[in-house]
């Protein structure tokens, strides 16, 4: 196996049933990981079955210390990776997900030197292999790292708060509970418990400003709560927000119809198509019904039901534009032939689109008309005793049923 594949199938979303069977592999070792760690604690369980459970555990070691050494090889073959290969190696092993496979390989080293029932308590580190897997998570960490500054200030607001609140009830309470309020550090244990709302009740204020001042910190402790809680939801609102618009922008970019646009049209286009999927034989636009939106192909292939034969669009190609432009009916009925992810442009966004950008307005004005003669024409052509437009063109399996 060659190391840039080898590094492919490691990857988190890699394709592919190596990939798929490797991920199966390590996420069912993990599993087994954590299952020894917990039995290893319960007496009984390592009674019944050291044995098997000192096998298990090998194992489950000696596979973290290989795949830390196979994505320790695989390194040097990461995307944009241009380093010699030692230095590719280093910055893999100084990165986060390098340190967290050291970590899982961590209970095998530890065994050799302490032994299995020492080690094995340091299993908890395997779960966090989870994490790359997880995209949830990799959305929580971006969430994290872009709304830092206003988690920090919410922080450094609880760090004045809960300090204030000590100083005061230390103030207010330090004759009446010397012990639980002798001092500002040991008022702190008060603040921290009042201020969270976890309210333990271990010590409480006696003077009638403690009881008040009580009352002030648990309010503030809801509102800090509250603004992390804000921030991290519009944090994570706009990372949906990001992720949607990368995903339509790499869907823009297969459409050949937008190769030659720029980077700046391209993301106006952007914000305004929206992905959608379709089965096998879904009716996509119906003959006679309002348009009210055109679509682009990404892949997957469509059928546009037309007399005498029917058109087949693939990826690159658009349709649903002439009832837009014209105000008229749909002038065809278009079926999925294959499993198609459509860009979908509404009304309203299209005569935006038009109207901004001159150049893509003529490219679809002229397909519209381009078609609208040649079905036109075809519809001459065809025999008078067959020229019934309302009927759409059977698809091939209709017309075997029939
Ligand atoms: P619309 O009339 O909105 O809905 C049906 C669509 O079928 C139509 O827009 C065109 O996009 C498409 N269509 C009509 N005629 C042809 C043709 N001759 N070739 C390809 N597509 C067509």
């Amino acid at each position: 196996m060659t190391r840039d594949r080898l590094y492919r199938i490691m990857q988190p979303e890699a394709p592919g049933r190596a990939a798929r069977t490797l991920r199966g592999v390590h996420h069912a070792i993990v599993a087994l990981g954590i299952g020894i760690l917990l039995a290893d604690t319960e007496a009984q369980m390592r009674q019944a079955y050291d044995t098997g459970l000192d096998v298990a555990f090998h194992f489950v070691c000696l596979f973290f210390a290989a795949e830390y050494a196979a994505r320790l090889v695989a390194a040097p073959s990461a995307p944009g990776e241009h380093r010699p290969a030692w230095r590719s190696r280093l910055a893999w092993a100084l990165s986060l997900g390098g340190v967290f496979d050291l970590l899982g390989a961590l209970p095998g080293l530890l065994d050799i030197q302490f032994g299995r029932g020492y080690a094995s308590l340091f299993g908890f580190v395997w779960v966090f292999k989870l994490i790359r897997y997880s995209p949830g998570l990799t959305s929580l960490r971006r969430v994290i790292s872009d709304a830092r500054h206003a988690l920090l200030s919410v922080l450094l607001g609880f760090g004045i708060v809960l300090l204030a609140a000590a100083s005061l009830a230390y103030l207010a309470e330090r004759h009446a509970q010397p012990q639980a309020f002798g001092s500002i550090p040991a008022a702190l244990w008060w603040a921290i418990a009042t201020l969270t709302t976890t309210g333990y009740g271990d010590v409480v204020p006696h003077t009638l400003m403690g009881r008040m001042l009580a009352g002030v910190v648990m309010v503030s402790g809801i509102l800090v709560f509250a603004l992390w809680a804000g921030i991290l939801a519009s944090g994570y609102a706009e990372e949906t927000r990001r992720r949607a618009f990368l995903r339509t922008w790499d869907l823009v970019a297969k459409v050949p119809f937008f190769h030659n646009v720029g980077a700046a049209v391209i993301a106006e286009v952007t914000r305004l198509l929206r992905p959608r999927d379709f089965p096998a034989r879904a009716f996509i636009i119906r003959r006679g019904e309002p348009g009210d939106c055109m679509y682009f192909i990404v892949s997957g292939e469509v059928e546009v039901r037309l007399r005498p034969e029917a058109r087949r669009l693939t990826a690159g190609d658009f349709f649903g534009e002439m009832a837009l432009l014209s105000g008229a009916p749909r002038s065809a009925s278009i079926v999925a032939v294959t499993p198609c992810t459509l860009l979908s442009l509404d009304i309203v966004h299209f005569r935006e689109l038009l109207g901004r950008q001159p150049e893509l307005a003529r490219a679809i004005r002229e397909e519209a008309r381009r078609r609208e003669s040649a079905d036109a024409q075809a519809r001459r052509r065809e025999p008078a005793g067959l020229r019934r437009t309302d009927q759409p063109v059977p698809t091939a399996s209709e017309a075997s049923d029939s």
